[in-house]
């Protein structure tokens, strides 16, 4: 009975007398910001202390020394502790309180050397991307300023890959091993005029692509379907992909054409799945070719969340139909040999005898 009542006790009597400390790992020159757990209101004091190195029950109240803070690079906004560049000085122990509140949150702060490969290590964070798939690495947020902490704007991030001095990009519509590797970004933050700076290094595997490549199958890229003006088309767009997120749909000219079946132009989409594959078709319907029609160019594109997106741009043309010649054709006859016979038989009214200008020449 009395053990279970120190059981119940624990929690509160560790955190009355101390909590784990939180290890918070940096190298000298950078910026880094501790963060008190406590719940506070805007009338809550939030009090920090620190314990040197040296002087072991040393805890001095930092709260009330803003120019001993500023000397020592450090700023103090209720429960937010910023070390603007951390040195070797400032390694030891933190804790944050409420001012009358019990409870006490530790911090252990750890300075690296510039160099430290340990360091380095505890640093990294690790991502992976497929290739043919799009990807995009971020930035970590591991103790950084909040938006909202006054008088720190943040500058921008700076991504380059390790080994490289120059910026690299740290987007790829369409990964591939050789981007794989580790990149480092450092986010810049401006405080009094001054930049201060807190890097992180990513390491970016690239894995065989678990999807296929989803793409078009037809129709083929600047295929020109002929049509009789007045008559119906369907043109169907069919593709194969492997994920769930692709579409395909139609564009006339830079728009969107419309799935409203009841415009001139639409197109309707139906799919089929079998396991992994999804078989998509978009039908672009005309109800009734225009001359506007054949004036366009319309484009299927294959949007993929996983990909590069892909597209088909076609045409339209006017049949030149046989059926049109082979009407003409006999009309255009009879008409010549109806003009002959006529000035013949005017020829021959006349008694003209120099008929060797019937011979027609049409
Ligand atoms: C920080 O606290 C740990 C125990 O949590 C202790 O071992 C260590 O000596 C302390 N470091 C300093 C600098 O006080
Ligand atoms: C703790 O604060 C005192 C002054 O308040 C300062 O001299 C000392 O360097 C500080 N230690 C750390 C680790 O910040
Ligand atoms: C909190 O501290 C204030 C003054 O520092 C004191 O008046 C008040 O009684 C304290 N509250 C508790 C719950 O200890
Ligand atoms: C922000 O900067 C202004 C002017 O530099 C200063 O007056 C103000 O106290 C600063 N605010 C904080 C929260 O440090
Ligand atoms: C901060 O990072 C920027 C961008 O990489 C760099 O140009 C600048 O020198 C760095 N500043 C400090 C103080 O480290
Ligand atoms: C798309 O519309 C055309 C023309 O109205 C029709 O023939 C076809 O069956 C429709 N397809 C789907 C999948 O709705
Ligand atoms: C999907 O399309 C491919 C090629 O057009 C075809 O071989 C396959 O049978 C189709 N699968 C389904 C489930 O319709």
């Amino acid at each position: 009975m009395e053990m279970n009542v120190l059981l119940m006790l624990l929690p509160f009597l560790t955190g009355v007398f101390s909590l784990r400390p939180k290890t918070i790992y940096t190298k000298t020159g950078e910026m880094v910001v501790l963060r008190c757990p406590q719940k506070h209101d805007s009338d809550t004091t939030i009090l920090w202390t620190n314990q040197t190195r040296q002087g072991m029950d040393v805890t001095s109240i930092l709260s009330t020394q803003s120019a001993v803070l500023s000397q020592m690079d450090m700023l103090l906004h209720g429960h937010i502790l910023v070390i603007l560049s951390a040195s070797l000085s400032h390694q030891g122990n933190y804790s944050c309180s409420a001012r009358n509140a019990s409870r006490r949150f530790w911090f252990s702060l750890i300075v690296y050397e510039p160099q430290s490969r340990e360091y380095e290590e505890r640093n990294r964070y690790s991502t992976t991307c497929y290739t043919q798939e799009s990807c995009t690495l971020y930035c970590p947020t591991a103790n950084i300023p909040a938006h909202d902490t006054p008088n720190i704007t943040g500058r921008g991030i700076t991504w380059h890959k390790e080994g490289e001095t120059v910026s690299t990009p740290h987007d790829f519509p369409s990964a591939v091993e050789r981007d794989g590797g580790i990149y480092k970004c450092i986010r810049s933050f401006l405080y009094d005029g001054q930049i201060y700076n807190m890097s992180f290094s990513v390491m970016l595997e690239i894995q065989k692509s678990k999807y296929g490549k989803s793409e078009i199958i037809s129709p083929h890229q600047n295929d020109v379907f002929h049509i009789d003006l007045g008559s119906t088309l369907v043109i169907e767009c069919k593709a194969v992909a492997y994920s769930d997120y692709d579409v395909v749909f139609w564009l006339s000219e830079n728009s969107f054409v419309d799935t409203d079946e009841s415009l001139p132009v639409f197109y309707n989409y139906s799919s089929t799945k079998y396991i992994d594959e999804v078989n998509m078709t978009a039908s672009l319907v005309f109800k009734d070719v225009s001359e506007e029609d054949l004036l366009k160019k319309y484009t299927c594109k294959l949007e993929s969340d996983h990909q590069q997106s892909s597209f088909i741009t076609i045409s339209l043309a006017e049949k030149r139909t046989p059926a049109h010649l082979v009407s003409f054709f006999p009309v255009f006859c009879t008409l010549a040999v109806v003009a002959v016979v006529v000035i013949m038989v005017l020829l021959l009214a006349f008694h003209v005898k120099r008929s060797k200008y019937s011979s027609c020449r049409v």
